[in-house]
């Protein structure tokens, strides 16, 4: 219901339930504030926002004052701004008034407000307290003498974030912000509170000192790291990005980003960025130019297309890459008939045909108005921290969380009912809860379309009815079912993805539920919707591995930490007659590679993407590409142009996407579909494995070649990110303990870990990330693993 207020004189229409300082901020009037934020909940402990409402003898916080019909405000009476001078002046007794050395200089809060609604003078005269810094890990700087406990921190983090990290103690002036004793805090998301903090008592460790603000260039880009695409600020200063901000979209990020996007520029900058191209020489890397390299690149490449065939070369590139330098790169292998080329690295099964690209289903913005999610093989924090703060908000608000997962992550945030099995039994699991809903009264066998045959031999369980129950309630009672199943990187990267994916499917369209894949990189939906995939008997991204090919085209890949199977692919990299990379970086996994081409970051190029709800979204170079870097794009042309293919004279990135991307929205939609058409044809495979099998999975922060090189997010997890975990039952069978040296065989290799105590890990199953230096040679991030106590006098 509408209402009408006045603010200032000026007649405002808002809705009932709106505050004051809401409909103020609707109408442009400006009211200062330090503890309300939009996005929060509402505190009313700065009373900064005091303003004089008519009929009330006293000043009211604007924050915490719901509007009425016909009220009357004012933010410019005499009781208001003496009631705002005055609260300036209380904030400013015992903040230190060190603006020219703090890091907020130029862009706080505090300094703003004191400048227009403060008092030119102070009249306080005696000690100011202090408050000691915490040390609250890599990422957060504090100066907590500065804080004016308006407790933003304190909620973004309790209330976005799913964990109470920081509090505040004491009482009066002995009241300060703290985290748990020795403790740094955790969250994914914990840089958004730097942005809030309106004072300097939370900045940027990673930015402390390197600019004053007023000497950056501020450029529009997007971040890279997952299928978002938030849209960011680059901060420049001397060509390099030294700063990412998030910038504001509602329908995407809202108002925050993750550290992930915030921290990883720190990566652009890394001293092992390739900045010439090298050629390999009897074994050394050597420095060359840009004609000679591209001139042997594309003189071998002839010579094996001629002699071997164009089936012995094989294209991977990045799912990180954009849809210019895909469309390049596929129309490379099509016109040489080369059509081994795949983006879907730590994919290993791909049976599934392909219908279209796998999107999340929905739009990002809606993902928050379902009453049920069902999370099939995800570690939500970990691969969609944003996209989790969404659902999260949808918990809090009552909405129920489903999840069967190969490991217990703890997505902050309460979970109705969850399975934690261990992988070759994860589609058994969705297997019971398909069987118990087909138990369900009103449910007709007619209904099951796949996997009939198989049902009969399923035994349902407790929780499979309760999750069953749950998912067909609506449906049951004629109701519109609410629900929303998503399948994670978990999933994508299990070794029977096709076989829970039916059945995913299947569990979709008998609860009516909105199914969605999470797409794990940025620009998997846009490479898909490309298709950048393999055609006509191409090979998929495992196969040309498995298969040993003569030739390899590498871009922005490192092999051993980007692949389903590191192993795999540097024997097959090693094998190889002559392998290209077009790299940002001179990695030490590339040194199997004869040609290294310097490729842009994302910062120094541009080009398009479409997120995980068909969004596109296109950005431009924010800096100058360092060295002789060239965008890949631009690569890619040249490299055609040098092997005589026609139809590649492209002036820019816009011209391949102008040519290669047709939409007439900001979404595509035709190229995007979930839906599969499978017959009764598939079982449900029972295999054991040996020991254990392995759960690879790869932490957010090794994601991809930038995020690995950001320091600070390195530190961030350098204590636990070498750890393999096991179920203590485990641990026991093989007489460990937490912290004992084991050593895990896999395949022809092996190597030795820290093992600690796990029960999130199921019993079967071994927890060992992938991704890292520490396991960079081992193989299937899925597959079987032999385990050994290591005793004092084994060789590690
Ligand atoms: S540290 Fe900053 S955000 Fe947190 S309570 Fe203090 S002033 Fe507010
Ligand atoms: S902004 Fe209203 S009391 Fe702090």
């Amino acid at each position: 219901m509408k209402i009408t207020i006045e603010i200032d004189g000026k007649k405002i229409e808002v809705e009932k339930n709106t505050t004051i300082i809401a409909a103020a901020d609707k109408a442009g009037i400006p009211i200062p504030r330090f503890c309300y934020h939009k996005k929060l909940s509402i505190a009313a402990n700065c009373r900064m926002c005091l303003v004089d409402v008519e009929k009330f003898n006293n000043p009211k916080p604007a924050c915490a004052t719901l509007v009425a019909d016909g009220m009357k405000v004012s933010t410019q009476s005499k009781m208001a701004i003496e009631a705002q001078q005055s609260v300036m002046e209380f904030l400013l007794i015992n903040h230190p008034l060190d603006c020219p050395i703090c890091d907020q200089g130029g862009e706080c809060e505090l300094q703003d407000t004191a400048v227009a609604f403060g008092s030119g003078k102070t009249r306080y005269k005696e000690e100011k307290r202090v408050v000691f810094n915490k040390n609250i890990g890599p990422l957060i700087s504090t100066d907590m003498t500065r804080c004016i406990q308006c407790t933003r921190c304190v909620r973004f983090l309790q209330e976005v974030g799913g964990m109470m990290e920081l509090g505040m103690v004491g009482r009066g002036e002995h009241s300060e912000i703290t985290a748990y004793v020795d403790r740094s805090i955790q969250s994914e998301l914990s840089g958004n509170i730097i942005d809030l903090c309106p004072v300097g008592a939370l900045t940027s460790k990673p930015f402390r000192y390197k600019a004053r603000t007023w000497e950056l260039i501020r450029r529009p880009t997007l971040a890279h790291h997952d299928s978002l695409g938030s849209p960011l600020e680059a901060h420049i200063k001397q060509n390099k990005v030294i700063r990412m901000l998030p910038r504001e979209d509602e329908s995407i990020n809202e108002c925050w980003i993750s550290d992930r996007d915030r921290f990883s520029y720190e990566g652009l900058n890394s001293e092992d960025r390739l900045q010439v191209p090298m050629i390999k020489e009897k074994g050394q890397w050597k420095e060359s130019d840009w004609e000679t390299a591209l001139t042997i690149v594309s003189e071998k490449l002839k010579l094996l297309l001629n002699n071997e065939g164009p089936e012995e070369l094989g294209i991977l590139i990045s799912p990180q890459s954009s849809c210019e330098e895909g469309i390049l790169a596929k129309k490379i292998s099509t016109s040489i008939k080369s059509f081994n080329i795949d983006h879907r690295i730590r994919q290993s099964d791909f049976s599934m045909q392909h219908q279209g690209a796998h999107w999340l289903g929905n739009h990002i913005a809606s993902i928050g108005n379902f009453d049920q999610f069902f999370v099939i093989g995800s570690n939500l924090r970990n691969e969609q921290p944003l996209l989790t703060s969404r659902i999260r908000k949808a918990v809090n608000h009552g909405a129920k969380l489903f999840i069967v997962n190969p490991i217990d992550c703890d997505p902050l945030m309460t979970v109705t009912e969850k399975v934690i099995q261990t992988t070759h039994k994860l589609p058994q699991e969705l297997a019971k809860i398909l069987k118990s809903m087909t138990e369900l009264k009103g449910v007709l066998k007619k209904d099951i379309k796949f996997i009939k045959a198989d049902l009969e031999k399923i035994k349902s369980d407790k929780t499979s009815d309760a999750i069953a129950q749950h998912l067909m309630k609506n449906v049951l009672e004629g109701k519109k079912s609410n629900t929303s199943l998503l399948l994670g990187q978990l999933a994508e990267e299990h070794p029977d993805y096709s076989t829970i994916y039916k059945l995913a499917f299947e569990i979709s369209k008998l609860s009516q539920a909105s199914f969605g894949v999470l797409p794990s990189h940025l620009n998997s939906v846009g490479l898909e919707a490309a298709n950048v995939l393999p055609e006509k008997g191409g090979l998929n991204a495992r196969t040309m591995f498995e298969k040993k090919l003569k030739a390899y085209l590498l871009l922005n890949i490192e092999p051993q930490l980007d692949s389903s199977n590191a192993q795999l692919m540097k024997d097959a990299i090693t094998f190889s007659n002559f392998t290209v990379a077009l790299t940002s970086y001179q990695s030490k996994y590339l040194n199997d590679a004869d040609v290294l081409l310097p490729i842009s970051p994302f910062t120094e190029s541009s080009g398009t993407i479409i997120n995980m709800e068909g969004r596109v979204q296109s950005f431009t170079a924010v800096t100058q590409p360092l060295g002789q870097s060239r965008p890949a794009w631009k690569v890619l042309r040249v490299l055609a142009n040098h092997l005589g293919l026609d139809g590649f004279d492209y002036e820019s990135s816009l011209d391949v996407k102008n040519a290669h991307i047709k939409i007439k929205s900001q979404f595509i939609s035709k190229e995007l579909s979930n839906e599969i058409n499978i017959k009764n044809d598939y079982k449900i495979r029972l295999s054991k494995p040996k020991q254990f099998t392995r759960v690879g999975e790869i932490h957010q922060y090794r994601i991809d070649s930038i995020v690995r090189r950001a320091p600070s997010l390195q530190v961030a997890i350098q204590k636990t990110k070498a750890i393999a975990k096991l179920h203590p039952i485990e641990m026991k069978g093989l007489r460990l303990k937490t912290n004992d040296k084991i050593k895990v065989i896999q395949g022809s290799q092996s190597i030795s870990l820290i093992v600690i105590e796990d029960i999130g890990i199921p019993e079967g199953s071994i927890f060992i990330p992938s991704g890292i230096d520490e396991t960079a040679n081992l193989g299937d991030i899925w597959g079987d693993v032999t385990v050994k106590k290591m005793t004092s006098g084994s060789p590690s």
